[in-house]
């Protein structure tokens, strides 16, 4: 199969991490005949280094003329500690997401079982979590009006979604559970917001739709909750883009770390396929990043973009044999883990290449 694949490494460990990922995408096409292509694009603060502008016009030409997006992370703590800066590295990811429509993000919580020691939950209440987020992408408070008063004393975001956006990700999120153990769970704020008073609407006109699956609505004061003290009650998360955002990282400690956590956006277009962490300054360039998050974005890729599912799983089985056989980056390390099993970027990837052989 001939694929072009586009890689946006980013700020920070995106760049670490990606690399990892996309030297498993060269052997997968090396080891199954395929003829994977590649080229890169800029976004984020190196984009606005070299150009001044977060998402260059060509990066976005470029993902359109692709069949897939390798992305890494975006980020650098100049802006995060700058309010008032106007051009921003996030501003990068944001464009390319509503430039390709990529509506719906999936974020998979998958548990590997040699990493129970490594979460701070304890290990009885997580055996058998299995979580598929849908966060929704190009809608919510992220994209809605905002601005300030007059004298700047005042600001504002505005939470807003369309029967048309919250329908489309639903229909999604059903589909999806239907393959696997019929259960949703759509989360808001309809006891305060009127956006989510529409969403929980809409939510559940799609669900008549969908009898066999068993729905349940949660605010989300209590799924951050009830995530922590049961995740294995949940299957499929169907929630809007900033309670998905917040939501995830949470769930990101059932499987061990954010090093962990991968995800699919996907739409009308193209699929991205990225890590859930960002550009991690405080660990970059210090060659510590787990690179396994952009790894098993690559799984997804193969999986979702491409139909390779014996390529998915084995990439899915090496991350689970290169754990099995004891090794950790030093984010999933716990006290069971001998010091000569903790391993850097690098070469936790050259593990995991040597595992694909
Ligand atoms: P972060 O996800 O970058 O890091 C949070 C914590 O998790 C840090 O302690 C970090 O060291 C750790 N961590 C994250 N990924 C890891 C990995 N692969 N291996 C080991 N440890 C890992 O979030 P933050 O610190 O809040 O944000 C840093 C910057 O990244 C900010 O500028 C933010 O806007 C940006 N960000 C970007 C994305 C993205 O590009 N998708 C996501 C989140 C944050
Ligand atoms: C993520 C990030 C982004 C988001 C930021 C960097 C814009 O946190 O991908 O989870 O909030 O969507
Ligand atoms: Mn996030």
């Amino acid at each position: 199969m001939k694929k072009h694949i586009v890689v946006i490494a980013g700020d920070g460990i995106g760049q670490e991490v990606t690399a990892v990922g996309k030297q498993v995408l060269e052997r997968i096409a090396e080891k199954f005949g395929h003829e994977f292509t590649y080229d890169e694009a800029l976004i984020g603060h190196a984009a606005i280094e070299a150009t001044g502008n977060p998402l260059p016009e060509e990066t976005i030409t470029k993902s359109k003329a692709s069949d897939a997006i390798l992305f890494g992370a975006v980020g650098h703590p100049k802006y995060d500690n700058d309010p008032s800066a106007k051009v921003r590295p996030e501003q990068g990811l944001l464009g390319i997401r509503k430039a390709l429509g990529l509506y719906a993000n999936l974020r998979p919580i998958k548990l590997f079982d040699e990493l129970l020691g490594a979460s701070s939950i304890k290990p009885e209440f997580l055996q058998g979590a299995d979580i598929l987020f849908f966060r929704e992408l190009t809608g919510d408070v992220y994209f809605g009006e905002k601005g300030r008063n007059e004298d700047r004393s005042t600001a504002y975001d505005t939470m807003i979604y369309s029967r048309y956006e919250i329908e489309r990700i639903a229909e999604k999120a059903f589909e999806a559970a239907m393959t696997r153990r019929k259960k949703l769970c759509s989360v808001d704020k309809a006891n305060v917001l009127e956006s989510s008073r529409l969403w929980r609407e809409v939510v559940q006109d799609v669900a008549k739709r969908y009898p066999d699956v068993e729905v349940e609505h949660q605010f989300i004061d209590a799924a951050a909750m009830l995530l922590i003290k049961d995740p294995r009650r949940f299957d499929v998360v169907l929630t809007g883009n900033l309670f998905g955002d917040i939501l995830t990282d949470e769930a990101s400690q059932i499987a061990g770390s954010m090093g962990m956590l991968a995800s699919a956006s996907v739409g009308d277009t193209v699929g991205l396929y990225e890590p859930i962490h960002g550009s991690a300054h405080d660990i970059a360039g210090k060659g510590v990043a787990n690179p396994l998050a952009s790894v098993l974005s690559v799984a997804l890729m193969l999986d979702i973009s491409f139909g390779l599912k014996t390529e998915a799983e084995t990439v899915l089985a090496a991350v689970d044999n290169v754990l099995k056989a004891g090794y950790r980056t030093r984010d999933i390390a716990d006290t069971n883990t001998s010091s000569d099993r903790i391993l850097g970027t690098e070469a936790i990837g050259a593990r995991l290449i040597a595992e694909l052989n």
